[in-house]
């Protein structure tokens, strides 16, 4: 139904003001709460940011803040900003004496609300910097003297015993490696992360860790038992068998800093003083191809490690966001045995991280596993697309009896379980197998529900598939022999991504990653941590640009466009240096990716309209970030450049009607062209109508791949054309988003089809059953179908539209965000015969709310209001 049919139909029933049920503000005013510095960190030790920024929450029932006043207090510094009159709780930069490595401070906040009232200091945040930079270490890279036979990837263990000699008040274990490590302090594992210290472009930036270890060092003997894997970093990983990409082998670096009671201070440090053997019962952990144990055999053939004092040229600084981190714990909810002695554990969801045994085994028996996404018609597991990617481990006992095991340093993306080599008379339990959830540990901070049952799945598939990929990186796919950072995938699915959950550091620490690695020419690689030294995909590159530029709208934090500010220029640049008379040539690349219907991977729309799009994309995402930072020459200059390519494009590639030339007509040369504004808005409504009729020949299909998908259902709403955006996103035949989900899938695949029940895999080559990117649509349902929109001029929800797409397919929807200012809602539901919305705006916030298929809106100031509207 378009918007004027609906119109018709819904008849204003009260007026809203009247009818707004607001809770009132009380005149007892609570204190600011919820206090966090730089990217949402709360007391963080080891913080990276010598130039941090704090906000707060304000209270419920205050309308908003008119003036802060910031107190940070630590050893011989005391900032106070004094009262300063700002609505600003976000982002508030620290202005007060230069921060130092190690320092440790406390800090806190009051307000004044709307009516002068003053809130009183909140309670006190804390937080402590990590080693800011590499002149603070004194440790030495460490690994062991034995040499792994070529394409092993053994882990090795470094082991040092020291003496804490008298009672600690303080001790820091710093620590980073080229490779992964699990440090163990007196035989337990210090901390909870996994695949520390994660993925950076690692010739430019390590990241190390900071732990509080006070309490688990005691006074006399003490030992380290360090567990360093080869990971990313040196072991096999990229989908042309790459191997030791980023460097020969896995090194570690350790710094222990003690201090006494009595005020001494000593550090423990890598160095040569400490032993390591590769001789041990991990045989082999891979990224790709999983992890081997022996547990017959110890840790032997201790020798002196080898050290280096030359920290090398990259900059180690503190872990800018959270570690990969365990967060779930899946079941089983089934078992079969298709072949004998091979037996299935089906877990329930396709997810990411390793299964936790407890298992029955006979000494010198090995138990080997194998891992799938999904099976094979004949129950077995189908391993076909994990590609050269062997994703198998294997356990062999010492002895007989019970195991608890899980693997460190590898990680598979699966469903089902297959073990083989067990007892012959172990009768096999639920109990055995636990699926162990890994990803950075983010907050959930969004959920969208609607009284769609499909719907309400794919939302589910659209989070497990970001949960499965956001492994310290945002990753194509978790499974294959690849697991890489795509740009394009990420920039399609960047703003659902912080719908669901607060990644904001993490998108932050991978730009800062692509700074590290944009190419001379301004170009941006294919995968960021680069491992091909290749790019240049329109599309893909514009994550340099897009990414940046959806973090701000959705935090409102500025910096992230400063930070980039500079890269997103130079790849503009370089799609300046290749235009001929103002259009684009032929840029090698992926095209629309995976356009269905079409004869070519790379579908139908030509290379030289996708990079003009792009191109014209980024400059006007470039020139508005100039004039947010007050760049007003280049905010012109660029401003220019993107009206001279939206007239080029306009130009070469629309006729008078609106209908696309020089190019084969596709929905996505349509999508682009009203997305990015590269044609006038009075052309608009007539190339709507082509896309409308390209529709229908595809019989209410959509036709899009990577780069389209993302607008397709935005841009008909947008259009006018809301009930077409709703049959498309319900349709459930090929190709569709209920058609995976017809098929059993329980998380976001590569392929509109790579599956199906008649057909079963379609290709193995490249067939994930766990890629985000067209789970962009989440966006979507988050901002129109619950209605919950972020205002880019109010960035990070200081102001937001409430615009609720009331749809007849629908009986309700509701988006609920955790802001940074607290919880926003939009909610509809119909009840008795009328629709009823409900808003909340938080403390500090204001929302404009346009009322379905009225051309009225209201503004509204932080409370709950309902309204009731007759259908
Ligand atoms: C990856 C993608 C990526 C693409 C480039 C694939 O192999 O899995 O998701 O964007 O290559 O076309």
């Amino acid at each position: 139904m378009n918007k004027i049919g609906m119109f018709l139909l819904v008849v204003f029933l009260y007026s809203s003001v009247a009818n707004a049920d607001r809770d009132s503000v009380s005149q007892k005013i609570g204190l600011g709460h919820s206090l966090t510095v730089g990217d949402g960190s709360v007391d963080p030790v080891g913080f990276h940011d010598a130039t941090p920024s704090f906000s707060w929450k304000l209270p419920l029932g205050v309308e908003k803040q008119t003036a802060y006043r910031i107190e940070v207090t630590g050893e011989s510094l005391k900032w106070d900003s004094g009262w300063v009159e700002s609505d600003q709780s976000v982002f508030i930069p620290y202005e007060g004496g230069k921060l130092r490595s190690r320092q440790q401070l406390q800090w806190r906040v009051r307000f004044k609300n709307e009516d002068g009232l003053d809130s009183g200091w909140s309670k006190f945040a804390k937080f402590e910097l990590g080693l800011l930079s590499n002149s603070d270490w004194t440790a030495k890279w460490i690994r062991p003297a034995a040499k792994a036979p070529a394409k092993v990837e053994k882990v090795a263990c470094l082991r040092h015993q020291f003496v804490v000699d008298g009672s600690v008040k303080q001790a820091r274990l710093y620590a980073t490696a080229r490779g992964l490590f699990e440090v163990n302090l007196n035989g337990k594992k210090v901390g909870q992360d996994h695949f520390a210290n994660g993925q950076t472009s690692y010739s430019n930036r390590l990241d190390s860790l900071t732990y509080d270890v006070t309490r688990d060092l005691v006074e006399g003997n003490n030992s380290f038992d360090v567990l360093l894997g080869y990971g990313w970093y040196a072991g096999r990983f990229g989908w042309q068998g790459q191997r030791q990409v980023f460097g020969k082998f896995p090194e570690l670096l350790l710094q222990l800093e003690i201090v006494y009671q009595d005020g001494r201070k000593e550090s423990i440090v890598s160095d040569e003083d400490w032993t390591a053997t590769i001789d041990g019962p991990i045989l082999s952990s891979s990224i790709y191809d999983g992890e081997h144990v022996d547990a017959t055999k110890e840790w032997s053939d201790w020798k002196p490690v080898v050290a280096r004092s030359d920290l090398g040229a990259a900059r180690i600084v503190p872990k800018p966001f959270a570690t990969v981190k365990e967060t779930e714990l899946l079941s089983v909810q089934e078992i079969t045995e298709p072949e004998e002695g091979r037996i299935v554990f089906d877990l329930g969801q396709n997810m990411v991280g390793w299964p936790r045994l407890s298992i029955p085994v006979e000494e010198g028996k090995t138990v080997k596993l194998r891992f799938s996404e999904m099976l094979n018609s004949d129950g077995t597991v189908h391993t076909k697309n994990y590609r050269a990617a062997k994703s198998t481990d294997s356990y062999t006992a010492s002895k007989t009896g019970t195991i608890n095991w899980e693997p460190k340093f590898t990680f598979h993306g699966f469903r089902y379980v297959e073990l083989s080599g067990l007892p012959a008379n172990a009768k096999p339990a639920k109990d055995w197998v636990k699926g162990v959830v890994l990803h950075t540990e983010m907050e959930k901070i969004g959920t969208f529900e609607s009284s769609h049952a499909k719907l309400n799945q794919l939302q589910s598939n659209i989070s497990w598939g970001q949960r499965g990929n956001f492994l310290d990186i945002p990753t194509d796919c978790p499974q294959r022999d690849e697991r890489a950072g795509w740009t394009g995938d990420s920039q399609a699915f960047a703003p659902t991504s912080m719908f669901n959950f607060d990644c904001h550091g993490f998108w932050k620490s991978w730009l800062d990653s692509m700074r590290d690695d944009q190419l001379e020419d301004g170009n941006i690689p294919h995968v960021i941590p680069d491992i091909v030294g290749r790019g240049g995909s329109p599309g893909w590159v514009d994550a340099a640009t897009i990414v940046p530029w959806e973090v701000y709208l959705r935090t409102g934090d500025i910096e992230v466009l400063s930070d980039n500010y500079s890269m997103m220029g130079r790849l503009v640049g370089w799609y300046r240096n290749q235009t001929v008379d103002g259009l684009l040539p032929n840029i090698e690349g992926y095209g629309d990716w995976l356009q269905p219907n079409s004869e070519n991977k790379r579908g139908d729309t030509p290379s030289p309209l996708l990079g003009l799009a792009f191109y014209g994309n980024s400059c006007r995402i470039l020139a508005d970030s100039a004039h947010l930072l007050g760049r007003t020459e280049d905010a012109t200059k660029y401003a220019e450049e993107a009206d001279s390519i939206n007239h080029s494009f306009a130009e070469h590639y629309f006729d008078s009607d609106g209908k696309l030339q020089n190019a084969p007509e596709t929905q996505t040369g349509y999508l682009l062209a009203i997305a990015f504004d590269l044609i006038p808005n009075s052309m608009k409504p007539k190339a709507t109508e082509h896309l409308v009729r390209l529709i229908g020949e595809a019989d209410g299909h959509l036709r899009t791949g990577f780069l389209g998908t993302p607008y397709i259902v935005s841009v008909l709403d947008q259009m006018g054309h809301s009930d077409l955006a709703m049959t498309i996103l319900l349709k459930e035949t090929y190709p569709s988003w209920f058609y995976s989900i017809n098929q059993g899938a329980t998380t976001m695949w590569e392929r509109w089809n790579s599956y199906s029940k008649q057909d079963g895999f379609s290709g193995d080559r490249m067939n994930s059953l766990n890629h985000y990117a067209y789970g962009a649509v989440g966006q979507w349902m988050y901002e129109r179908l619950a209605g919950l929109s972020p205002d880019p001029d109010h960035p990070g929800y200081k102001h937001f539209f409430v615009r609720p797409l009331v749809t007849n397919e629908l009986d309700w929807a509701r988006a609920e965000l955790e802001t940074n200012y607290g919880k926003a809602v939009s909610a509809w539901k119909r009840e008795n015969g009328r629709v009823v919305m409900e808003v909340v705006v938080p403390p500090n916030a204001t929302a404009t709310v346009e009322f379905p298929s009225e051309r009225k809106s209201e503004s509204v100031e932080a409370g709950t209001y309902r309204y009731f509207l007759k259908m």
